[in-house]
């Protein structure tokens, strides 16, 4: 059976006895307070402390670190043609990598309808990843990934269709499962709400979700850091617009790929493909890296909230000299100004590892990581 969108409660309650997953326990349908997003109040975000000593100190510790991309925020897990490899964490840890960000597509291992269960098999597989990486001493950073319904994107091919009227609440009850599984686990672990917000993801529409979330981590997490990134794909120019709750265990995130026509040239995803043979990078490609990473420390300054540069990268269509000085002009400008990173990516199209030679590009590594 199709479940169907629509706005009217009695439809929603209608589509929820007839699509809950689960069938039974939706028959008895809460009070209206309790439908929906209403069941999940947001933390208030009308005065944000700035961070404690334990935010700064984590966003300090995640140092100079790398995307496990392309391996879980595929619709599966090596539908992209990577899966995370004991290789890969091996490699990471002994190149000197301080931490891991793992992006992961919980949306397509979830039921559409309520209770929205993860897949147990996919739960285990992310905490023996996430065990697995922390062994290693590596601060690892679980994030929410390419749910495209919540943006009001169109889903990928294979994507778990949602009824539009469940998209955010289960954002939200996946949230409370993920946060529930990993409550335990060492303080070296970092969530980080959505990637990337954009779209039907307005600045007020994301204020008050990620203040909604941040209240469900809360309840099986009081004092886990957290990391909350603003609209516009993480952009630096949307920060303005982004309010933290009122909590201190927080991090801010952005993204940094100026300048786009060097860092995207020839990428199939990004409509129009941008033309190849651009290089990089001279004083007005530097400007355009650097403004971004400006805009970030003046944020933090007037937030007091710390900042952790979550992706930037080349992909391997730009020539490799021009990527090597792209990147160790981006490392050097937000360790300059204080920010942990992650570069975009381990072993795919921006790759610093070769997944075929098992062996990093030294040059791309170096650039990273070297004197
Ligand atoms: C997206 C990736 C993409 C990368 C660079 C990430 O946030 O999730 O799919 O390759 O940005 O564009």
């Amino acid at each position: 059976m199709k479940c169907a969108a629509g706005s009217a409660l009695v439809l929603v309650l209608s589509t929820l006895a007839a699509c809950g997953g689960k069938g039974g326990p939706e028959v008895s349908v809460p009070p209206d307070s309790t439908v929906g997003l209403a069941a999940f109040p947001p933390m208030a975000n009308d005065n944000p402390p700035g961070a404690s000593a334990a935010a700064r100190a984590t966003a300090t510790a995640l140092g100079r670190g790398v995307n496990f991309g392309n391996m879980l925020e595929a619709p599966s897990e090596g539908a992209w043609g990577l899966r995370v490899e004991p290789e890969y964490i091996d490699a990471a840890a002994a190149a000197g990598f301080k931490s891991v960000r793992l992006p992961v597509r919980w949306s397509n291992h979830a039921s559409p309808g309520r209770p929205f269960d993860v897949d147990p098999v996919f739960m285990a597989r992310l905490e023996s990843i996430v065990d697995s990486l922390l062994g290693k001493g590596l601060y690892v950073v679980l994030n929410m990934h390419h749910y495209h319904l919540l943006d009001g994107d169109p889903a990928d091919a294979g994507d778990t269709a949602v009824d539009s009227t469940l998209v955010a609440e289960r954002f939200l009850v996946m949230w409370k499962q993920i946060a529930e599984q990993f409550k335990g686990k060492s303080d070296h672990l970092v969530f980080e709400l959505y990637n990337e917000p954009h779209g039907r993801q307005s600045p007020a529409a994301w204020n008050d979700l990620a203040a909604r979330a941040l209240a469900v981590v809360r309840k099986s997490n009081p004092q886990r850091v957290v990391m909350i990134g603003p609209t516009n794909w993480n952009s630096a120019d949307a920060l303005g617009s982004l309010r933290m709750p009122n909590d201190s265990n927080l991090i801010g995130t952005i993204h940094n790929y100026s300048p786009f026509s060097f860092t995207h040239q020839g990428a199939t995803w990004v409509s129009p493909v941008l033309p190849v043979g651009v290089s990089c990078c001279d004083a007005g490609q530097q400007a355009e890296l650097t403004a971004p990473l400006a805009k970030a420390r003046t944020w933090s300054d007037a937030t007091r909230y710390p900042i952790y540069l979550g992706e930037f990268g080349a992909f391997e269509m730009g020539d490799m000299a021009s990527r090597v000085r792209f990147t160790r002009l981006m490392r050097d400008g937000a360790e300059s100004r204080g920010f942990s990173w992650g570069y975009w990516e381990l072993a795919s199209g921006f790759g610093v590892y070769d997944p075929a030679a098992h062996a990093f590009r030294s040059p791309l590594r170096d650039a990273l990581l070297g004197n």
